[in-house]
């Protein structure tokens, strides 16, 4: 009897502090942001976030307005949805709001790759010094050879045909733009003789391909393995294709190749210097090659159809193009040389540029996330303040400033001119009640992880539209088709995806 009540109170204590533990007791305190924590203790609206974050966010912000505090997985996160105080979030200093601690652990649980401290900057370092500028001469240079390899072998070889050629545009697109940003990135199969070339550029063709198969199984579990959801055969699937990347992409490997980019051998080579083990580099190339081709491809994608669907968009680049090309003196001719499509001619391309703005504002939906390392207070455009807590996260979900009607005008519509101004330049003035938005599209992200290969991504987008342009027709097999219906499980990753492929043709122009 006298043993019963110590056990029952040290039952009680226990289930407080899993209650407690599981933030059952949580409640808002003045001054914080409104909470919701949802019906489920710990997990919170884990599901309904997981199923359509849009939705959820949207419903969120209909309910507690522009911040809001939500409960997820064991995580609070407060949202801020409100685009004038996006810089609040974005300019925060490191010690309040942290970016690598998140990243660190998300990138050693999905790649691998245990990060030592302060690495970030050998990133940022070697993205300013060859992802931009001067660096992306070169880059354009390995991407145009590239891109014409894979995109023309087979149609040289027989040169006088000009029957249509029928493909699905999702993986067409992808694959080649995949590949192409691989070989340039990662390097190409040496030759030393004119006919080893051809052995040399078949074997690139054969050996990218082989990777693009493995990667798009990989990019399919992607979502649930990122929330830690697969099935243990899934799971099993994908330690698999880790270690099928990581072996492909091996130092050892990397090492048998000629035009290793500059981007990726610095990144090899500073962490040579640091003492990392080969094991453990070869994981690290592997983050890259996700960061680096998980989104061109479906961007690539989303553009060639919008630019099919609106025949006056796809008149207005094609106009474009063909003009750079014929200012440049050069000319697509059956059996002629291949075009040299020089870093300088896609500078001279502002509709091309708008329409992949557009493009990007459609389809691009990345989540931006932080770590809160110490308590502290939101400031708002508006002046009013909110205290957060150490311990919590923040987030940023940049899409619902892309369709806000107040910014975007008929959002859901493809405008390829939205930001182009009357006189042919960049249109960078966009509004939110009467307020000039330093943010209005955000798809690479901002801040600390703002995407590094932006302007290669842009590029490469710049090239392949370029080439399939001035190249080939390419018509959709259904002129009515629809555009699909995004895939919901990926908001948050980057590109959205299609639900299913979209039939086309194409053919050479010439
Ligand atoms: C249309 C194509 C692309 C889109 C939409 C895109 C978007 C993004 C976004 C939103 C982030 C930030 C994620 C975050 O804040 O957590 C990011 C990060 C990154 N991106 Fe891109 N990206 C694209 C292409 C590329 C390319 C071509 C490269 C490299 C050649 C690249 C390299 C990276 C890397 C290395 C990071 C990680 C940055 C860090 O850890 O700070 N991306 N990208
Ligand atoms: C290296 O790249 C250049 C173009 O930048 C290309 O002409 C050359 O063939 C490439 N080398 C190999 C081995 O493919
Ligand atoms: C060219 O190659 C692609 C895939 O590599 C294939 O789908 C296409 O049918 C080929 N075209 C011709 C004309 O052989
Ligand atoms: C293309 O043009 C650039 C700049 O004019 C030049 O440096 C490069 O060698 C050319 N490439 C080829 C393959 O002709």
């Amino acid at each position: 009897m006298g043993l019963l009540l110590p056990i029952l109170l040290a039952f009680l204590a226990a289930l407080i502090g899993a209650l407690y533990l599981l933030g059952v007791f949580r409640q808002r305190l003045p001054g914080e942001p409104p909470l919701d924590k949802g019906l489920i203790p710990w997990l919170g609206h884990v599901f309904e976030f997981r199923r359509d974050t849009l939705k959820f966010l949207e419903r969120m912000k209909q309910k507690h307005g522009d911040v809001f505090t939500v409960q997820l997985g064991g995580f609070y996160i407060t949202f801020l949805q409100d685009p004038e105080s996006f810089g609040a979030f974005v300019k925060e200093s490191r010690e309040k709001l942290d970016f690598s601690k998140f990243a660190v652990h998300l990138v050693r649980r999905v790649f691998g790759y245990v990060a030592v401290q302060d690495e970030h900057h050998i990133l940022q370092t070697s993205s300013n010094k060859h992802l931009k500028g001067d660096g992306l001469e070169v880059m354009t240079q390995a991407m145009m050879s590239n891109l014409q390899n894979l995109m023309l072998h087979n149609i040289s070889s027989a040169a006088d045909q000009r029957d249509w050629i029928d493909d699905g545009l999702f993986m067409y697109c992808y694959n080649i733009v995949f590949r192409a940003g691989y070989l340039s990135l990662y390097g190409n199969v040496p030759h030393n003789s004119r006919e080893s070339e051809e052995k040399a550029k078949e074997k690139d063709r054969t050996e990218s391909e082989a990777l693009f198969y493995e990667f798009r199984k990989y990019d399919q579990l992607f979502p649930n393995l990122a929330y830690g959801i697969l099935s243990p055969r899934q799971k099993s699937e994908a330690e698999r294709l880790m270690k099928f990347f990581w072996n492909f992409l091996s130092v050892q490997n990397m090492k048998t190749k000629d035009n290793i980019s500059r981007w990726v051998w610095d990144m090899h080579q500073a962490r040579v210097e640091m003492g990392m083990k080969d094991s453990m580099i070869n994981k690290y190339m592997f983050v890259l090659l996700w960061a680096s081709q998980g989104n061109t491809g479906p961007s690539s994608f989303w553009l060639l159809l919008y630019l099919m669907k609106h025949p006056e968009a796809m008149k207005a680049v094609k106009e474009e193009v063909d003009k750079v090309l014929r200012e440049s003196g050069q000319e697509v001719q059956r059996g002629g040389p291949l075009i040299n499509l020089t870093r300088e001619m896609l500078t001279k391309t502002p509709v091309l540029d708008s329409a992949i703005d557009e493009t990007l504002r459609l389809t691009a939906a990345p989540l931006l996330t932080r770590a809160v390392l110490q308590d502290m207070t939101l400031k708002m455009a508006d002046g009013r303040e909110y205290f957060i807590r150490k311990g919590d996260r923040m987030a940023m979900f940049p899409y619902v400033v892309h369709i806000d009607p107040e910014i975007h005008p008929d959002p859901q519509s493809f405008k390829y001119d939205r930001f182009l101004n009357p006189d042919g330049k960049k249109k960078t003035e966009f509004y939110k009640a009467g307020k000039k938005l330093k943010y209005y599209n955000m798809p690479w992200g901002a801040g600390v992880s703002m995407c590094p290969g932006r302007f290669f991504a842009t590029n490469e987008l710049k090239q392949f539209a370029f080439l399939m342009l001035v190249y080939f027709e390419f018509e959709l097999k259904n002129p009515d088709e629809k555009i699909p219906e995004i895939d919901f499980r990926r908001w948050g990753f980057g590109t959205m995806q299609p639900q299913k492929d979209v039939p086309f043709r194409y053919r050479l122009r010439y």
